[in-house]
């Protein structure tokens, strides 16, 4: 399985979040906990050289708890604040705007120190399906509009003031996903960051039973108890079709129904707070 796609608009959001980041202070960046590697942006370096960074591990209720932890701190180990989040939560906003704020301090001082009382600007970044717009309806909320249009320099894009000191644009900006690196391809496809119409859906589906298997084998079995008791070569996807009933005229499993149903029962949760993507070791390259 070979994941290629690099739709048109990314190209249109890339030339638009070079000209939107001319006037940011700070950069949030969210991914997904469930894969925080393969879910940041390639270029991320380059793009941001010269901002505040946040990393902020979003989904962190579908994540595995202890892996969570492990990122935070290999994120923290590179001097990168980094919090994990669950955007659908009201505190999302609080958490994240503090992180924001804790970026923005040295460079909030060193300026009040100028007597200068210039407002930090900080973007919400991601690529496609992390929660981008989720984060940041709960945090422009009940502020939104709350500052004007800034004609010729935002376009469309409000600014929510947090505080005296800090904006935060309302419109988040949409990042490329890494798609070169096939391993990372894949576990984009696997949380639904990479559209399903473009992907052979019965492979994804049989390489995420497989993977499940092996790093949460427990989970699965839970969930699906017809595996446990089902010799290794038996599980896969016509085990889980009979199993949940789906199965067409004469008898036949229906592969492509059973495939639907693990991939949005996995990016739903409820198989369990998986994370697929391990952090990597003290010391080692994100
Ligand atoms: P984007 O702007 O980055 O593309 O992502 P968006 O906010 O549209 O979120 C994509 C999906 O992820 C949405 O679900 C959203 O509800 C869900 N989501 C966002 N943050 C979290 C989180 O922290 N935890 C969990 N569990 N889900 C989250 P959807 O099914 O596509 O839409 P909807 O049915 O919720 O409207």
């Amino acid at each position: 399985m070979n994941i290629q796609w690099y739709p048109g608009h990314m190209a249109k959001s890339r030339r638009q979040l070079q000209e939107d980041l001319r006037i940011v202070d700070v950069i949030a960046e969210l991914v997904d906990a469930r894969v925080p590697g393969a879910s940041r942006n390639p270029d991320f370096d380059l793009l941001f050289s010269g901002k505040e960074r946040v990393v902020l591990l979003n989904k962190a209720d579908l994540a595995d708890p202890a892996e969570t932890r492990r990122w935070v701190r290999c994120f923290e180990s590179a001097g990168t604040i980094c919090v994990p989040v669950d955007a659908t939560r009201k505190d999302a906003a609080s958490i994240a705007v503090e992180s924001i704020a804790k970026a923005a301090s040295a460079r909030v001082e060193k300026m009040k120190t100028r007597g200068i009382s210039k407002v930090v600007r900080a973007m919400i970044v991601g690529i496609p399906n992390v929660g981008k717009s989720t984060l940041v309806n709960r945090i422009s909320g009940s502020r939104r509009a709350a500052v004007g249009d800034r004609p010729g320099v935002t376009r469309s894009k409000q600014w929510v003031r947090i505080s005296p000191y800090l904006e935060i644009c309302d419109t988040p900006g949409l990042l490329w996903p890494k798609l070169e690196d096939q391993a990372s391809a894949r576990m984009l496809a696997f949380i639904g960051s990479v559209r399903d119409e473009i992907m052979p859906v019965e492979e994804l589906a049989s390489e995420l039973l497989s993977l499940l298997v092996r790093i949460a084998p427990q989970a699965i079995y839970k969930r699906y108890p017809s595996f446990a008791e089902a010799p290794a070569e038996e599980i896969g996807l016509e085990l889980l079709a009979r199993s949940r009933g789906c199965v067409r005229s004469g008898d036949m499993p229906d592969t492509e129904r059973a495939a639907a149903l693990l991939l949005d029962e996995f990016r739903g949760g409820r198989i369990g707070r998986i994370t697929i993507e391990s952090a990597p070791d003290p010391g080692e390259r994100i």
